[in-house]
């Protein structure tokens, strides 16, 4: 099980990503809250290279009791990227779309041997 390499632990720090190129395509490597995510950077909407999109926190809308809008915040526990052609959005540590959970991003495992990330592909 070689892998294909991606990066040197200590070049991809928390918030980083790598797109590494292998002979089926691209996959996404996320470093993120302490973990190692990777996806194929092909979005499930039109084929986009989704994990190149911007990272932002989960938008959370807020209601009153009686169910009135109060406004919008910032998820603390939630992290998505955005595809940059039409705006799927996608959990960074489950690769769901988040506009339709039945549909997600192809995964892969990630792996650390010795100083140097891995992606099995
Ligand atoms: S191709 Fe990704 S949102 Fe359309």
């Amino acid at each position: 099980m070689p892998g294909i390499f991606v990066a040197k632990h200590a070049a991809l720090k928390d918030g980083d990503r790598r797109i590494v190129k292998t002979t089926r395509g691209e996959i996404g490597v996320f470093a993120h809250s302490g973990g190692f995510y990777a996806y194929e950077n092909k979005c499930v909407h039109s084929g986009g290279p989704a994990c190149e999109g911007v990272m932002m926190p989960k938008v959370i809308d807020i209601l009153a009791e009686d169910k009135t809008y109060q406004g919008q915040a910032f998820s603390e526990d939630e992290t998505h990227f955005v595809c940059p052609w039409h705006g799927y959005e996608y959990n960074v540590k489950t690769g769901v779309c988040v506009g339709d959970p039945r549909r997600k991003l192809k995964s892969y495992e990630v792996v650390l041997r010795g100083d140097d990330i891995f992606v099995i592909a």
